[in-house]
């Protein structure tokens, strides 16, 4: 009377074994004990029987059932393990792999020559200024002691705004860092040292000319300043920025309506070979001078207790000089070439000189 009911388990196990996933196993498990299922169909057929043989037959039907009910059990789990154990395999991460490269950004030749300018400066007590990119015709001009006529307007190409009210002097777009000079002086008691870095603009366009460029300035205004403090601050400051211990250092008189005395800058370097330091030849690189006394005064300072020194350079040609960047124009281009060949890692500080 149960040998169909062994040959049923039998056939079930062999059928489960053979199962080779979850779907092969679930369709084994609903032909067994789904609704319409053999096993649920032989319990149905129970109620046919004489009441002793249905005692007898319904304990067999109930071991089938939980036999088959614990093989269908255990084969999930084994399908599951099996299955989870397929997919880590599919998976699997080789943490001892290198990392992609991320594309890393450089920085701007520009940026870079500011930021070690900062630095240099930084080390001699310098803070940093800022001003305005629009000013105001007496911060770029007249505070500076260049009055409206002066000569010195014309060499400046000055782009002008519509003045504000009929008759009132135009603003301009700062001609260089100059007025950012007299916006410190104006709010920030002496002694005090300052760089300003920044946007300066001039209607002149070709290939050692843009009509935005960058410069630096700096101011100094102390009660015993002389010329001397000014030779040595610039001195250290070229040969560090330059990295050449020894570079030769030039002072020249000149004018600038304020400063007074004025003096032009030169470095040496070999005109033919275009390197930087010996060579007998000079190359001009930067402007400064003792602060005018009327350019103190008009920016509230005694020029009978302070005296300051100043000077002003362009960062395009500085930074043209020392990485031998022979064009002007591509440093606004975003040409991404040019950019990777001249740009810097972020991650490479500034290697400034020692001695400073
Ligand atoms: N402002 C001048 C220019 O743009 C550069 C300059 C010269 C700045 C002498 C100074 C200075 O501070 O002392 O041509």
């Amino acid at each position: 009377m149960t040998d169909d009911l062994d040959a049923i388990r039998q056939e079930t196990e062999a059928a489960l074994a053979g199962a080779a996933d979850l779907r092969a196993w679930d369709a084994i498990r609903v032909a067994m004990l789904g609704k319409s299922g053999r096993l649920t169909a032989l319990l149905k057929d129970l109620g046919a029987l004489p009441a002793d043989a249905r005692r007898a037959r319904g304990a067999a039907l109930n071991r089938l059932k939980e036999a088959l009910t614990d093989a269908i059990e255990i084969r999930r789990r084994q399908l599951e393990e099996s299955a989870l154990a397929a997919r880590l395999a599919a998976e699997r991460i080789d943490v001892t792999l290198p990392p992609r490269p991320l594309p890393a950004g450089l920085v701007h030749p520009i940026s870079r020559t500011m930021e070690e300018m900062a630095a240099i400066f930084g080390a001699m007590g310098f803070a940093i200024a800022e001003g305005p990119d629009i000013e105001s015709d007496w911060h770029n001009f007249g505070a500076l002691n260049i009055p409206a006529h002066h000569p010195a307007r014309a060499d400046h190409d000055t782009f002008y705004l519509p003045p504000e009210r009929a008759g009132a002097p135009p603003p301009v777009l700062r001609t260089h860092t100059s007025p950012v000079q007299v916006r410190t002086m104006l709010h920030t008691p002496p002694p005090l040292r300052v760089v300003v870095m920044g946007r300066t603009y001039r209607a002149d366009h070709d290939a050692t000319h843009s009509p935005m460029f960058h410069q630096l300035e700096g101011l100094a205004i102390d009660r015993d300043l002389t010329l001397g403090h000014l030779k040595g601050c610039l001195i250290d400051f070229l040969r560090a920025y330059f990295g050449i211990a020894d570079l030769p250092v030039r002072f020249r008189a000149s004018y600038f309506p304020f400063t007074e005395p004025s003096m032009e800058v030169d470095i040496g370097w070999d005109r033919r070979s275009g390197e930087l330091g010996g060579g007998g030849d000079w190359l001009e690189i930067l402007g400064s001078g003792m602060v005018h006394p009327k350019v103190l005064a008009n920016c509230g300072i005694d020029p009978s207790v302070w005296q300051g020194f100043a000077f002003g350079m362009g960062v395009e040609r500085v930074t043209m000089l020392k990485h031998g960047i022979p064009d002007l124009r591509p440093f606004y281009e975003s040409d991404i070439r040019w950019l990777r060949h001249y740009g810097f890692s972020p991650l490479a500080p500034a290697m400034l000189h020692e001695g400073v």
